[in-house]
């Protein structure tokens, strides 16, 4: 299945990845962009990091997680042979693609992206680190030329929210009151009809949830409509009322 095509693959990246000017692609894309990782430097956090759980490149196959071969683009539990939990399924059902901008946020928490993901993997914070280890991902990807270019160098650090922003101690009876809209899809008693249970929940992790949201990272279109109308108080009031929602 891999063959050929991976190693045809890793000559494409290489020539891409040496035309790859910094300067110049920083200028098209504008502010905040960063080049490319360090591919050589990505391999060795690749065995540090992941290896244990996924392998990667010739005869690649799924071990504790799925192979990682043309992740770039694949639809996040696209494999049919890997049996992946309900909550990635789920993200995978409402559109969820891996690029460069999901994968960093999944590799940054993968909680904040998949809140029930099976992946124990506690998250890699250096936004260096995930841009080589990501360099050095991506050259085990199909062509890699057929990814837009803005993508993996138009890097915003999305879920790495600002710590004032965590540190916000939510108003509990406000959550309350803004919550009644929530209820009307979301049941207090846990999940029903697809829609997932968002009670007792670790508020940081709730609150990176909506933010994942209303920075558009999460696809699902109703949930990113309502995130975006709350602002950074609203948001930590209803982690802290639906976190001790019958206490
Ligand atoms: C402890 C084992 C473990 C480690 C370590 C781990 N993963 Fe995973 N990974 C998994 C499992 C299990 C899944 C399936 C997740 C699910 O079903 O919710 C997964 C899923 C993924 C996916 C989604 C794949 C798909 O087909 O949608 C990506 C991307 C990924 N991991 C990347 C990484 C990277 C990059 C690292 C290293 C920084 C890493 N993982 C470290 C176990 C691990
Ligand atoms: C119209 C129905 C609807 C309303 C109203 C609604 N939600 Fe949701 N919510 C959903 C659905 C459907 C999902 C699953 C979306 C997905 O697959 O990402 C979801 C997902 C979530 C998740 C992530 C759950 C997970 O396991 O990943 C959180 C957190 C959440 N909603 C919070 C809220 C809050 C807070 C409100 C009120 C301000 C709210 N929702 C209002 C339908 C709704």
């Amino acid at each position: 299945m891999m063959g050929n095509n991976v190693f045809r693959t890793l000559l494409g990246a290489g020539a891409i990845l040496a035309g790859l000017g910094a300067a110049p692609l920083a200028a098209q894309t504008g502010s905040g962009a960063v080049p490319l990782g360090d591919a050589a430097r990505g391999a060795g956090l690749w065995e540090q990091e992941c290896a244990a759980c996924h392998e990667m490149g010739r005869g690649a196959e799924n071990g504790i997680g799925p192979h990682l071969n043309r992740i770039f683009s694949r639809r996040a539990a696209g494999l049919d042979d890997f049996v992946y939990s309900g909550s990635i399924t789920r993200m995978g059902r409402d559109g969820l693609r891996w690029t460069y901008r999901t994968l960093d946020a999944y590799i940054e928490n993968p909680y904040a992206l998949v809140s029930g993901t099976r992946m124990s993997y506690a998250g890699l914070p250096d936004a260096q680190d995930r841009a080589d280890l990501l360099g050095y991902i991506r050259q085990f990807s199909d062509m890699p030329e057929d990814i837009p270019e803005a993508e993996p160098t138009a890097r915003r650090v999305e879920i790495d929210l600002p710590p004032e922003v965590l540190a916000i101690r939510g108003d509990r009876e406000w959550g309350e009151y803004l919550a009644s809209e929530c209820l009307t899809c979301h049941q207090r008693d846990g999940a029903a009809m697809g829609i997932p249970s968002i009670t007792h929940w670790p508020e940081d992790r709730f609150v990176a949830a909506m933010h994942a949201y209303k920075e558009g990272l999460r696809p699902h279109s109703v949930m990113q409509n309502v995130a975006r109308r709350l602002d950074n108080e609203e948001i930590a009031a209803l982690a802290a009322y639906f976190a001790t929602i019958d206490d």
